[in-house]
């Protein structure tokens, strides 16, 4: 890779009920991800602002956050309340993602776009050029501990390769499935950012797991 991965725990694996040192614990990485879900866009429902807040004033790291919600220009205030430094927002649930991500950029927060496994790089690429992270799903989108699909590397590809021929600087990220061997691959396909959930909240050591994803990131 010609710059540094970025390696993002995803909260969602975390134990509740040790929050604190659990963040503790991931402060190597370089962002941490917030999985905001609604039992609508995904079948499952995870946690909202209130939350966030308590963990944005309980970490340095800048929070990284992703909805998964239907109608994410009802909610996109809340989350940059409480303290969102990269809003991402998926493409199939926006009515006007331009507007949206203009809307995000303009309260001074960094805007995202993703896409679920079964939508085509097709439908980010005009929304590269004014976004700053693009988030390619690599599994269906809702829980976390699913297997990394394969067929996902050539979207990556596309996206990547389009970044490249726009001259944009994005961060290219990839959520889903990542483990010392899938981010490999991944980072092979162009991603720069690494989202992972089990593989570093289900390990004993979690600093070790974090230094593990990024070397394994940055020897390709
Ligand atoms: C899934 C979430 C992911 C999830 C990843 O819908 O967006 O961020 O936490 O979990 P792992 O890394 O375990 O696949
Ligand atoms: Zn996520």
């Amino acid at each position: 890779m010609t710059r540094s991965a970025r390696i993002v725990p995803s909260l969602l694996s975390a134990d509740f009920l040790h929050l604190e040192r659990e963040l503790e614990d991931v402060r190597q990485a370089d962002l941490l991800h917030y999985d905001v879900m609604d039992g609508h866009f995904v079948p499952n429902l995870s946690f909202g602002p209130g939350i966030l807040k308590q963990v944005k004033a309980a970490t340095s790291l800048p929070i990284d956050t992703h909805l998964m919600v239907t109608n994410p220009e009802d909610v996109a205030d809340a989350y940059i309340d409480a303290g969102s430094d990269i809003l991402t927002f998926h493409v199939e649930a926006s009515a006007d993602p331009a507007a949206l991500i203009a809307r995000i950029r303009a309260r001074g927060v960094s805007a995202g776009i993703s896409l679920s496994p079964d939508t085509p790089a097709e439908a980010v690429l005009p929304f590269l050029a004014s976004v700053d992270l693009v988030l390619i799903m690599t599994v269906y989108p809702g829980f976390g501990g699913q297997t990394f699909i394969d067929a996902m590397l050539a979207k990556i590809e596309a996206v990547s390769g389009a970044c490249a021929s726009l001259g944009t600087d994005l961060l290219i990220e990839v959520d889903g499935g990542i483990d010392a061997r899938t981010i490999r691959r991944a980072a092979q396909a162009g991603a720069n950012t690494f989202v992972a959930g089990s593989t570093i909240f289900g390990a004993a050591d979690k600093g070790a797991a974090i230094a593990e994803l990024r070397r394994s990131a940055e020897e390709v």
